[in-house]
């Protein structure tokens, strides 16, 4: 039987999701993905048809590893297509997560970083979420303050949570002779824990395939390691492809992901 949406209240509408409370058990929610694809912090808008039951199969397969390593997340299950059923959010945290390992993209243009630069350990910043102002990142010096001043610990175990988080996937996409270049998560409190949260689609990472079979990342830039012309990840639509295409793109990553139940994860 199918989930009956139309007496739900919707609690929230963003670019990408609806939110449902669940009359059953006011602990949870439900997100419902839509075909809607967006870029530029919402400048950029279209529909792509099915869109919404990819990107809700890329977060199954991504949020079933990470509950199976451990990880605290919102995600209890994926009851039917396009619709997710996740622990409600109890305090919001405006912040996007990013953890980098190869330099591409914003970086590039606001650090003086050539691109494929690889960064080991990881680097990882705090982005403030608001589409008019573009998703200002916050100086890492301001967050150490927070740390040590005010006590802000939610702080130390986002960047603790988005490394491992991105160390396990990094592992995963290994199996298939892909890059995980950098991730961008969101996080919010749930009892008084902090909680991964939100979505894992198409748009959340950069997945460049290997360039070759035995790529040497033992180096300081390995962009020659790397086919980015091969991305799998939303820069194809921020690139301006065709929709055909980018659907197409998003629907290798449902498939790739949807082997991650097949990994051993120690
Ligand atoms: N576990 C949760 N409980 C309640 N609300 C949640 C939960 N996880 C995510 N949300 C909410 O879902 C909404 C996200 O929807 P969507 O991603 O479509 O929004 P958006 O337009 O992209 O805005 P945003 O930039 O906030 O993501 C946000 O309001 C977010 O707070
Ligand atoms: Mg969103």
């Amino acid at each position: 039987m199918s989930i009956d949406f139309s007496s739900m209240e919707k609690i929230a509408e963003g670019k990408t999701k609806i939110i449902y409370g669940n009359p059953e058990d006011t602990k949870t929610v439900y997100m419902y993905f839509k075909d809607d694809i967006t870029a530029g912090d919402g400048l950029k808008h279209d529909i792509i048809e099915g869109k919404a039951l990819i990107d809700w199969q890329i977060n199954r397969n991504i949020f079933e590893l990470l509950n199976r390593i451990g990880i605290q997340t919102h995600y209890i299950l994926s009851p039917q297509e396009k619709v997710v059923l996740v622990k409600k959010l109890g305090r919001k945290i405006n912040l996007e997560v990013v953890t980098r390992r190869i330099a591409t993209g914003s970086i590039v243009k606001w650090r003086n970083v050539a691109e494929g630069t690889r960064y080991d350990p990881v680097i990882t910043q705090f982005h403030y979420k608001d589409d008019p102002l573009h998703d200002p990142m916050i100086d890492d010096t301001y967050i150490d303050y927070l740390i040590k001043t005010k006590g802000a610990t939610e702080y130390v175990k986002m960047r603790e949570m988005n490394a491992e988080i991105f160390a396990h996937l990094e592992k995963a996409f290994v199996h298939f002779s892909i890059q995980l270049v950098d991730l961008k998560l969101e996080y919010g409190i749930i009892g008084s824990d902090v909680y991964l949260i939100d979505e894992i689609t198409g748009g959340s990472f950069r997945l460049w395939p290997y360039a070759h079979e035995n790529p040497n990342f033992n180096q300081p830039n390995v962009l020659k390691e790397l086919n980015p012309d091969g991305r799998l990840d939303k820069d194809t639509y921020r690139m301006g492809e065709k929709i055909g295409k980018v659907k197409t793109k998003f629907e290798e990553i449902a498939k790739i992901t949807s082997r991650f139940k097949e990994l051993q994860i120690q």
